[in-house]
């Protein structure tokens, strides 16, 4: 439908039609970054998953390839499910992936590419033995999927994990094989949390607490710690935990155990799930895929003919600051993509008001600004303020002394439609100021069939920092970083009237006591061409 062709994003990767979720098996082969995903080649709707291919340079721009796996054999016809790419050392690619077999047991599957010498790696064999692992004893055959990227124990072997659940408890299997073809089960858990239900996709990588750059997903050691992931099959969101591996013991601890997994942080508190990292040599980073779901009804991606789209790679670092989280920023080739860019210095933003922002249209966009709250205002606060919280709190619309204040993005020119993004100060029984960071969707659209949610969690601020946000704006979706990418959060909306050029973008500061003072950089962004394949090639 072509009356709702301005949704199609212009910078996030997208397949031409059709339903994708997550993202499978992201690499760098040869010079080119390839993503996999689980796609349905015949509907906007899940079913019948393929694994969609697409290779880029930078990240940005792709170029789709044929499908790389379809389901074609006993032990994957219910559907090529998520897996995970694995790096050997003398250059060979092994990728475990999560097949449905004809009785819709889930097993683990081996392939390979056809040919290692093409930098493409457009043909995929599947093992002739597969499947290689089947659910264990005491496993349900429909709680077993998502195998990891497998990392090196000392002893040459490897291991991999993947998600399950015993009763009501989430946890992460371990295997460890020497050819990807037989594997042992390792007595503990890596790790378990009661009442988190099947865990899916599974991530597990260390990050170092010493150095700018990542880290190779078999590296542990002084200096290292190592990020636990699990996506909550129960409520769909990604929640990680950063802590120790002991890998003679085979087993991982939380460094907080009230942060553990799937009780404590989320890499995104919007709509966000079935994340995945990878490890790229060529820039000695971590790089992070999520799946951006629709918010909208079934009836409405089947009318457009498509759904789902992927985050922007963010890379990710141990957060050295705080000691506590890591940090998610956007690639630095999403910085290619910025055109000519408008700079406000020192904007005062005084309770109550709003500030239009002369951008002009503000579909393609990205945004860097600073706030500083009014120092006698913060200063002056004395009532404290308990449980906020950015859900419940009535959103953008709800006052306090200190907040919200922030950006309206996806504004028409009389407000009728808004998505605004923003900070919200309270101070906490004990006198400390507690900042939140937040997004309001529930004015997003007139449309009465999409999610209208506000999203949201508290983000770190240490002493001396001032606020600030990155926000990536693109059609139908916000990507919301603060603080550098302590608390991220992403809307995907479905605006009626601040679409297209009728799409602005203002600030605002609801508060009732502080004025704010902001400065900000804007950029128009370009849209990256995602190229089709070449139409005799595909399948
Ligand atoms: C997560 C997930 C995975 C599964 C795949 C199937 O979204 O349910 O657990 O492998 O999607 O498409």
């Amino acid at each position: 439908n072509s009356m709702l062709s301005w949704q199609r994003t212009a910078f996030h990767f997208q397949p031409e039609m059709n339903w994708m979720n997550d993202p499978n098996g992201p690499m760098f082969y040869m010079g080119w970054y390839h993503l996999f995903y689980q796609y349905n080649p015949v509907a906007a709707v899940w079913g019948n998953i393929v694994w969609g291919h697409a290779v880029s340079r930078d990240l940005i721009h792709w170029l789709h390839l044929p499908f790389a796996m379809v389901p074609d054999s006993w032990f994957d016809i219910g559907g090529v499910w998520t897996g995970s790419a694995t790096l050997l050392h003398d250059g060979k690619i092994v990728m475990l992936y999560t097949g449905a077999t004809n009785e819709s047991v889930q097993v683990q599957n081996l392939a390979y590419p056809a040919d290692p010498s093409d930098p493409l790696l457009i043909d995929w064999v599947k093992y002739s033995g597969n499947p290689v692992l089947v659910p264990p004893p005491g496993i349900d055959i429909k709680d077993f999927r998502d195998p990891t990227t497998g990392w090196n124990t000392p002893d040459g072997k490897w291991r991999i994990t993947l998600g399950s659940k015993y009763n009501t408890t989430g946890i992460s299997l371990v295997y460890e094989t020497k050819d990807f073809i037989s594997y042992e089960l390792l007595e503990g858990l890596l790790h378990a949390v009661p009442g988190t239900g099947m865990w899916e996709c599974v991530d597990f990588f260390p990050v170092s607490t010493t150095r700018e750059d990542g880290l190779d997903t078999s590296v542990n050691g002084p200096g290292v710690k190592h990020v636990l992931k699990a996506s909550l099959d129960d409520d769909k969101h990604d929640y990680y935990a950063l802590g120790t591996y002991d890998q003679e013991m085979g087993i991982w601890t939380p460094d907080n155990p009230e942060q553990d997994v799937g009780i404590g942080m989320r890499y995104d508190y919007g709509k966000y799930y079935a994340s995945k990292t990878f490890y790229d040599p060529s820039k000695e980073r971590r790089v992070l895929w999520g799946w951006i779901g629709e918010t909208d009804s079934e009836t409405a991606d089947v009318e457009k003919g498509w759904a789902s789209v992927q985050s922007i790679p963010r890379m990710v670092v141990f957060d050295k600051k705080t000691g506590s989280n890591i940090l998610q920023w956007p690639v630095e080739e999403v910085d290619t993509l910025r055109l000519s860019s408008k700079d406000f210095d020192k904007i005062e933003v005084r309770a109550g008001s709003i500030v239009p922002l002369d951008v002009g249209t503000a579909t393609q966009l990205d945004i860097t600004a600073e706030f500083e709250v009014d120092k006698e205002a913060l200063e002056g606060i004395i009532e404290a303020e308990v449980g906020y919280n950015c859900s419940t709190s009535g959103g953008a619309a709800g006052r306090g002394a200190l907040g919200p204040f922030g950006f309206l993005v996806f504004a028409d020119e009389s407000l009728s439609e808004q998505t605004p993004v923003y900070f919200y100060i309270a101070k906490g029984t004990d006198g400390n100021l507690n900042t939140f960071f937040c997004a309001d969707d529930s004015r997003s659209s007139k449309a009465n069939d999409v999610g209208k949610q506000v999203y949201g969690s508290t983000v770190p601020v240490l002493d001396g920092e001032k606020l600030s946000v990155r926000i990536l704006v693109d059609h139908s979706i916000v990507e919301s970083f603060a603080q550098g990418g302590r608390t991220c959060i992403t809307s995907r909306v479905y605006p009626t009237e601040a679409i297209d050029g009728a799409a602005r973008l203002f600030l605002f500061n609801n508060a009732t006591g502080a004025s704010v003072t902001t400065s900000l950089k804007i950029w128009q962004m370009s849209s990256a061409f995602i190229h089709p394949f070449p139409a005799e090639k595909k399948m």
